[in-house]
């Protein structure tokens, strides 16, 4: 059995360590170029008739989640969406709070105790012709 030469085993792993370099970079290549990012995610959620929601009424949407409010200015909704982490938050009798750190929110949704910092982010109502509302989270 011939020996191998250090030059010979030196060019050997070089070789093969090009090899592999290019295999994994083809691999990754196929990979990015076959990436699928699924269905978009539904940005606006019909609520039915505006009259399901008497003024007054706050109502959760945990389906969403998000919050709506039917007040003298009309219709508000608020994201459950905690602004530290993105854990979703809980209403409360103070307004909202967040079980994962403990921030909590008033009911308009600012920032009483942190960690977060930013309030809910206010989400977009549209109340059609026929009187249906449809909420919007983009
Ligand atoms: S995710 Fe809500 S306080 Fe951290």
């Amino acid at each position: 059995m011939p020996e191998l030469s250090r030059r010979d085993f030196l060019k050997l792993a070089r070789d093969g360590f090009l090899y592999l370099n290019g295999a994994l970079t083809l691999g990754g290549l196929l990979r990015f170029l076959d990436y699928n990012p699924g269905p978009a995610q539904k940005t606006a959620f019909d609520l039915g008739p505006a009259s399901n929601y008497p003024l007054g009424s706050r109502t959760s949407l945990p389906e969403i989640p998000a919050f709506l409010i039917h007040s003298e200015k009309g219709f508000t909704a608020l994201s459950l969406v905690c602004t530290h982490l993105g854990c979703t938050v809980a209403s409360d009798a103070k307004g909202f709070a967040c079980a994962c750190h403990g921030s909590s929110y008033d009911v308009d949704g600012q920032v009483m105790h942190g960690p977060a910092v930013l309030p809910l982010r206010s989400l977009r109502i549209e109340i059609t012709e026929d009187n249906q509302l449809i909420l919007h989270t983009d």
